[in-house]
């Protein structure tokens, strides 16, 4: 048909979690968050293009990590576009083509940007005219951090992190991030967590007043010293050694936290030089896999470019 969309591109953000606070398990088994999300500039591209009618939904994976990627069902960029085809009443014919940047199982929320960026590239591709309260929805279905990726910026996360306030925020902020070359399992970290909780009493989770006005007046020092995670000594525990490379950051960086649920570790830093000594400092030691350097907030999913049908 001539004048179709035969491919869409998008780009969609890693995220670091500045302050995580950790409440009760629920009824369902997640946890009640109260999280400060920020996109950084780590981004995946996720290419939807249309499949023969018939051929249903193919996936590949290029790039970093790519190989401990699923390409079936168990990948959620195949579940975001079963979703919007199941809302567009349409049949699911599309190849997903995913170029990675973000660490897979990295506690920076890489799947969910996937699913996010396949929610919109999918709406676009089948012109299904979902409204963005609808893609929205469909996000929070998807994943806790699926709604955030679509977000970008830097917001408020409640709920099951999927519930998005945006966050009055200044500044352009520059981080290191230290990548393991291991991943770690989400549901495993936030066990841990309520093991090592187990008999003791834990306060509610709370918006951070000192981390947000930190973003309020854009101070990075001070934000560097209200980094918070709740799931920092979960990650640790299950992988000592990440008290090592927190270490690595402490003279040169304004602030050191696992990202999420790790294993990740996330600096800030003061300026670029700095990114630099620290970028170089972690390659050197030995304990990284990678260090690369992002800045913060970035937008979430953006269209990048369209092809349509001779
Ligand atoms: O929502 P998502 O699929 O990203 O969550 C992955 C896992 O992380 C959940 O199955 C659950 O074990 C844990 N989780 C949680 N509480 C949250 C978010 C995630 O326990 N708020």
């Amino acid at each position: 048909m001539p004048g179709h969309l035969e491919s869409i591109r998008v780009c969609a953000p890693a995220k670091v979690n500045l302050a995580l606070g950790v409440g009760g398990v629920r009824p369902d088994g997640y946890h009640e968050l109260v999280t400060i999300f920020q996109a950084v500039s780590l981004f995946d591209t996720v290419t939807v293009s249309a499949n023969k009618p018939g051929v249903g939904i193919t996936v590949s994976v290029q790039g970093r990590d790519a190989k401990h990627v699923p390409t079936d069902k168990r990948n959620l960029a195949w579940q975001a576009a079963e979703l919007v085809a199941a809302e567009a009443e349409i049949s699911a014919d599309v190849h997903i083509a995913i170029h990675k940047e973000i660490p897979v199982a990295g506690g920076m929320a890489g799947g969910s940007a996937d699913a996010a960026g396949t929610l919109v590239a999918c709406e676009q591709l089948w012109r299904a005219n979902l409204s963005k309260e609808h893609l929205n929805d469909l996000a929070a279905r998807l994943g806790s951090d699926v709604a955030f990726a679509l977000h970008g910026g830097t917001a408020v996360g409640t709920g099951r992190g999927e519930r998005i306030t945006p966050a009055m925020a200044r500044g352009n902020y520059q981080w290191v991030f230290a990548l393991a070359d291991r991943g770690l399992s989400t549901p495993k970290v936030y066990a841990e967590c309520d093991r090592l909780r187990l008999g003791r009493r834990h306060s509610e989770p709370m918006v951070p007043a000192d981390l947000m006005e930190a973003l309020l007046t854009g101070d990075a020092v001070k934000l560097g010293r209200a980094l918070h995670n709740d799931l920092q000594a979960a990650a640790v525990s299950l992988r000592p050694e990440l008290d090592l490379v927190l270490d690595l950051g402490r003279d040169l960086a304004l602030g050191a936290i696992v990202s999420g649920s790790g294993p990740t570790v996330a600096f800030l830093v003061a300026d670029e030089e700095t990114a630099l000594d620290l970028t170089v400092s972690l390659a050197a030691s030995g304990f990284t896999k990678d260090a690369v350097r992002a800045h913060g907030p970035v937008p979430g999913v953006r269209m990048l470019d369209a092809a349509a049908a001779p």
